[in-house]
């Protein structure tokens, strides 16, 4: 494979992103946020690929940033590279990204389970931004992302004690979408990105962009958007095939078009 840090492959229509660096815990260090991004990039062009999964091991979704290869630089390095920035790629990615997450998601680790679309939780999950431990705060997001998922109170607990909370509370608190015995996360986040790939890729992409403009804008400028955007999806083939398939009591044939 030509990416040392993560595995990838597709399973139908399902592009899957495995962290893999088990000795760290997957500790996200700059040759693995290369290889995410570029791997995910490659996956949102690819036409066969309907949705993207991303995962880690059953320890360990991600410990965090990687703490050892942070600790000798600057601020004028830090600075200058804009250390982290290159993740903020995967915010423009359309495809649908699923996050299956057990272990810990810590620091990075629940910053990049945030962004993506949702996360499913296996009942092992730990989420938590320890950096305040570190002597820094977090820088890939989780103090903007964790507060509009979580509200002001536990993302200011989070953030500033560094506790990190179980799947049962990131469940209760909105973070994350469903909680499954870790046995099973696997195949249920499979079954889920399998099922969004079903779907007419351009239609899940409307989808997928309506939600992300409710953080961007008001109420009713949101939902003047959104009522566009289904106008629109009566411009395409797979709206004429969703319906009349329905109407004629059988499984759509979407084309993606
Ligand atoms: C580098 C890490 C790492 C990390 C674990 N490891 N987390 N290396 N960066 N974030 C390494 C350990 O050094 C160790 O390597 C190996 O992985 C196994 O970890 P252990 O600590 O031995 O495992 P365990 O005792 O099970 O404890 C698990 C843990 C702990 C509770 C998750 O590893 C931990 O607290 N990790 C750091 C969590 C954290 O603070 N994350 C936030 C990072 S800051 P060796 O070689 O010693 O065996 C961050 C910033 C984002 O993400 C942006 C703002 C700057």
């Amino acid at each position: 494979s030509e990416y040392e840090t993560i595995l990838t492959e597709r399973t139908g229509r399902v592009g899957v992103v495995t962290l893999n660096r088990p000795k760290a815990l997957n500790a996200l260090n700059s040759q693995l946020m290369r290889e995410v991004v570029a791997a995910v990039e490659a996956f949102d062009a690819d036409d066969e690929i309907g949705a993207i999964l991303i995962t880690g091991s059953e320890k360990a979704f991600a410990a965090g940033a990687d703490i050892k290869e942070m600790q000798p630089k600057t601020f004028a390095q830090v600075y200058g590279e804009d250390l982290f920035s290159q993740w903020d790629r995967l915010s423009s990615v359309r495809t649908p990204i699923v996050a299956a997450v057990a272990g810990y998601a810590l620091g990075g680790g629940c910053e990049l389970a945030m962004l993506c679309d949702f996360i499913i939780a296996a009942d092992t999950a730990k989420f938590g931004q320890p950096e305040i431990k570190l002597g820094v705060i977090p820088g890939i997001g989780g103090s903007q992302r964790l507060t509009r998922a979580v509200g002001k109170a536990k993302a200011m607990d989070l953030c500033l004690t560094g506790r990190n909370m179980d799947a049962e509370e990131a469940e209760r608190a909105g973070l994350v979408a469903r909680v499954v015995p870790a046995a099973d996360l696997q195949a249920v986040a499979l079954e889920a990105a399998t099922a969004i790939a079903s779907m007419s890729l351009p239609i899940a992409m409307m989808a997928k962009e309506a939600v992300n403009r409710s953080f961007e804008t008001t109420l009713a400028e949101g939902v003047k958007f959104e009522r566009r955007v289904f106008h629109s999806t009566f411009a395409t083939a797979d709206q004429k095939e969703g319906m009349a398939a329905f109407v004629e009591k059988r499984a759509p044939k979407f084309v993606n078009g």
